[in-house]
């Protein structure tokens, strides 16, 4: 059986919504410190929903898949359902990721929630803190240089 499935390979090799969004109003980048590899999710909100969302994601191949199908999974979902995906069911919706790969999906689950909460700050919303638990790897924590 081979490694990645066709759903991997085609997210990975045809990325949906790769790109920066100049006015996001939420930006989330979270790295693993681990493989070194990062992510970085633009969203554009209004009204609670995601009307737009774009990602860079300096890694892997699977991490490139995972959030190439993350980001198909919010588009035009309220900011409470993006809140609830999770990195297995990104990995389900991708039919699977080698054990060893699932790592990479756990990137895209926070990096998203990391610009939700990126969106709470900057406009003052309360939220449950408990939603938002610290992304791992954030000790050695790495940065995109802006282009
Ligand atoms: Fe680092 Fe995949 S190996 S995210």
């Amino acid at each position: 059986m081979a490694l990645y499935s066709e759903k991997v390979m085609d997210h990975f090799t045809n990325p949906r919504n790769v790109g920066v969004i100049e006015d996001a109003d939420g930006v989330g980048e979270v790295g693993n410190a681990r493989c070194g590899d990062i992510m970085k999710i633009y969203l554009k909100i209004s009204n609670g929903i995601i009307e737009d969302v774009k990602f860079k994601t300096f890694g892997c191949g699977s991490a490139i898949a995972s959030s190439s199908m993350a980001t198909e999974m919010i588009k035009g979902k309220p900011l409470c359902e993006a809140l609830e995906l999770t990195n297995k069911a990104v990995a389900e919706a991708l039919d699977g990721l080698p054990a060893h790969k699932m790592h990479c999906s756990v990137l895209a689950e926070e990096a998203i929630r990391s610009a939700i909460k990126n969106y709470y700050d900057k406009n003052g919303i309360e939220y449950d803190k408990s939603q938002f638990p610290e992304p791992h790897g954030e000790e050695e924590e790495q940065h995109f240089e802006e282009e």
